[in-house]
């Protein structure tokens, strides 16, 4: 943190409301220059909203703001990056039909006009540079962004920002969408902001990683803010105690060493191949295991949950359910003969954000909700939507609110909660947990323990080494799109060795 600190922006006792729910509850706050800040509170507690106002997306309901000691009232998105406050927004903010460098020039292709046309390869030149400015490799900018995968997709939003060099960089829950190489371009651009004197303002659930890059720490609870803690405060105990307004337990992973049945396989891909990532790549699943797959961002683990569902066409060796000798051809196929998939994409593969809470949940569950002939029985879709909603405390005014209203960790429950309703033979999970506040996650750790308990198998595909290592039976590290190291629960976990094999 640089040596002298001014204050560039201030938040008055500001509310905002939704209908009856209350988002910000007179929330006072003062970013200096030179801070990375961070914002940090349960799923819910406001933390999206409050940056979402300070970068002009949407107008708070009562107070307000001062930026460089004038009024600030930024009527739009683009207002606000041009006034020097630039956002990554906890969803996905780029447009997948239009290209890499289309996106990182959106709204500003004036510049680029020469007599009426659009001077491409002047447009891909600055793309290039600004893509390079952060040391975002490896992407054309002549590319359809919906080729990139989720990483690059966000490391592309942080191009655009950075590209306008930003007074105020606000990164919402960017961190769960990258792997580790993706991670370090984040961290990289943050210090060296903070080092410039610019300010940063990060909202993340990993307590250790906030904990390594604030300066300062912003608590958030139901829309109030509880406190202001220096970095010498810092006390993983303390800061989630005031996050809930409870102690909470450390411990959340599995404790115990109940293996499986090494004989018994569930679900085998037999030497498959993909379009991109895997060649000749197997693996076996066995009954009541919980198989972790871990490793770069660009090891092939999330092309592989999609292969394993039926979601990425297998060009040659296959995909077979054991029990049953089938082939999986389609995730249709998959669901229908039991399996599940937590997509790590929420947005755009597991939710329809333009309906209900309830139908989103309840879409897994006609074959087990029909009541008299085939109409569904209303009762039985009803505790199958409200038992995920309490396991799960997804925060909500009732079942039937939109998707799209909820915060971000609020969708992933939703989606979580969908999938363990189905009560599949066989879940695959992409970062199950991701955005998910550290009470949640918890409850989540427990339904998956609990499958496991019940004889069903379990796929868990995650970029954070703590759940991995905390939840697996076994551990598959995946390089180049191949197994680079197998690891067993019984002999312990190492994590230098687990590493070691990623790199
Ligand atoms: N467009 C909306 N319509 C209705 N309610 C909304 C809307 N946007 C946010 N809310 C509500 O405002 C509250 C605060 O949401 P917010 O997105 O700021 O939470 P958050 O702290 O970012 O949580 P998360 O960690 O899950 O991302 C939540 O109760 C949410 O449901
Ligand atoms: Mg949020």
């Amino acid at each position: 943190m640089s040596d002298s600190h001014q204050v560039i922006l201030e938040v008055h006792d500001m509310c905002k409301n939704f209908g009856e729910t209350v988002a910000l509850n007179h929330v006072d706050l003062a970013l200096e220059t030179g801070e990375i800040r961070g914002l940090i509170g349960e799923n819910g507690s406001g933390k999206s909203t409050v940056s979402s106002i300070i970068s002009g997306m949407q107008p708070a309901t009562s107070g307000t703001m001062t930026y460089k000691g004038k009024p600030w009232k930024p009527a739009t998105v683009l207002d606000g990056l041009e006034n020097g406050i630039g956002m990554i927004v906890q969803e996905a903010g780029t447009l997948g039909n239009i290209t890499v460098a289309e996106n990182l020039f959106l709204g500003d292709y004036k510049r680029f006009k020469r007599f009426g046309m659009i001077d491409r390869k002047a447009m891909n030149r600055e793309a290039q540079k600004a893509m390079d400015r952060i040391g975002l490799q490896d992407i054309h900018p002549s590319w359809p962004v919906r080729r990139l995968d989720m990483q690059s997709r966000k490391l592309l939003e942080l191009a655009r920002i950075m590209n306008h060099d930003p007074e105020i960089l606000i990164i919402d829950e960017t961190t769960t969408a990258l792997g580790q190489s993706g991670r370090e371009i984040l961290y990289s651009v943050m210090h060296r902001a903070a080092e410039e004197g610019k300010t940063v303002m990060i909202i993340s659930h990993d307590l250790d990683e906030m904990m390594e890059h604030c300066d300062t720490l912003t608590v958030l609870r139901d829309g109030v803010i509880i406190d202001n803690l220096k970095r010498e405060q810092f006390e993983p105990g303390l800061i989630k105690k005031l996050m809930v307004g409870r102690e909470i337990q450390d411990n959340y992973y599995r404790t115990d060493q109940d293996g499986y049945d090494e004989k018994d396989v569930v679900l085998k891909a037999d030497t498959i191949t993909t379009m991109k990532d895997l060649l000749c790549f197997s693996l076996e699943l066995h009954r009541g295991e919980i198989l972790g797959i871990g490793g770069l961002s660009d090891c092939g683990m999330h092309t592989l949950g999609h292969a394993l569902f039926g979601l990425e066409k297998v060009l040659d060796g296959e995909v077979k359910l054991v029990d049953k000798g089938i082939t999986v051809k389609s995730s249709e196929q998959a669901f229908s003969c039991g399996m599940g998939y937590i997509s790590k994409d929420r947005d755009n593969e597991s939710l329809e954000q333009n309906a209900s809470i309830r139908a989103n949940i309840a879409s897994t569950g006609y074959k087990v909700n029909r009541g008299i002939g085939c109409l569904i029985s209303g009762r039985k879709e009803d505790n199958y939507v409200k038992k995920q909603i309490r396991d799960l405390s997804i925060k909500c005014r009732d079942q039937h609110q939109l998707v799209k209203e909820l915060s971000g960790g609020n969708k992933q429950k939703v989606v979580f909660g969908k999938w363990i309703a189905y009560d599949a033979d066989i879940l695959i999970m992409d970062c199950p947990t991701r955005g998910v506040d550290i009470g949640v996650k918890s409850a989540m750790y427990q339904l998956i323990y609990q499958m496991k308990k019940a004889g069903k198998s379990i796929v868990m595909i995650s970029e954070e080494m703590p759940e991995l290592m905390g939840m697996s039976d076994r551990l598959l590290i995946m390089k180049d799109g191949e197994v680079n190291g197998e690891f067993f629960r019984r002999d312990g976990f190492h994590e230098h060795e687990i590493i070691e094999c990623m790199i």
